[in-house]
């Protein structure tokens, strides 16, 4: 009972600050939640979240994506001892936002998020050849590919550190 109304209580308070609210993640500092921290606009029409595989696809993806991720020895030490349970929902709800599957993203901005991690230029492109990688895997359409791509692309100056 008890621990049912804790679980109450923290959903309750989700919108002013979400950071605890989620079970097996650690908490982070309060920020105020809107999908303006996605970082970039959603497409208009279904087509591209049809052609993603929906909900299943864009998960396995994000997946495959942070595990390559933290295989690869040129970027791995980045993601050493961050949260990747929130890394992994958020990521997710931010595909799911811009590729218009109707999801609220609830994480951080990228300039926030990614500050004093150290990311370079090098680190970016790492990071998208295993997007790609990725989306090639779930056999996703070169030019839908390249039009995902385009919308993350302008965050590399809010994710590199300069
Ligand atoms: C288009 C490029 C990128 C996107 C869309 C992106 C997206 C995200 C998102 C959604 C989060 C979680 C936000 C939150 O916790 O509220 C995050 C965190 C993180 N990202 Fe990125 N990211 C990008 C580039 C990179 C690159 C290039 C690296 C390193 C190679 C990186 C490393 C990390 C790490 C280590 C965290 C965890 C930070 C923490 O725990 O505080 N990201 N990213």
């Amino acid at each position: 009972m008890l621990k049912a109304l804790i679980i109450a209580a923290a959903f309750a308070g989700a919108p002013e600050n979400p950071s605890p609210t989620y079970p097996n993640e650690e908490a982070v500092e309060p920020y105020v939640q809107s999908n303006a921290n996605a970082g970039a606009s959603p497409f208009a029409d279904k087509a591209m979240w049809a052609a993603f595989g929906g909900r299943a696809g864009v998960d396995r993806i994000v997946d495959d994506l942070v595990d390559r991720s933290i295989a690869d020895p040129r970027i791995s030490e980045i993601f050493r001892a961050h949260d990747l349970v929130r890394l992994r929902r958020t990521l997710k709800e931010q595909f799911c936002y811009i590729l218009n599957g109707g999801c609220e993203y609830t994480g951080r901005d990228m300039k926030t998020t990614h500050r004093d991690l150290g990311v370079q230029n090098a680190d970016f492109n790492a990071l998208v050849e295993h997007l790609q990688a990725a989306m090639d895997r779930e056999k996703i359409p070169f030019r839908v590919q390249n039009r995902f791509l385009a919308k993350l692309a302008p965050m590399q100056r809010t994710t590199v550190e300069r």
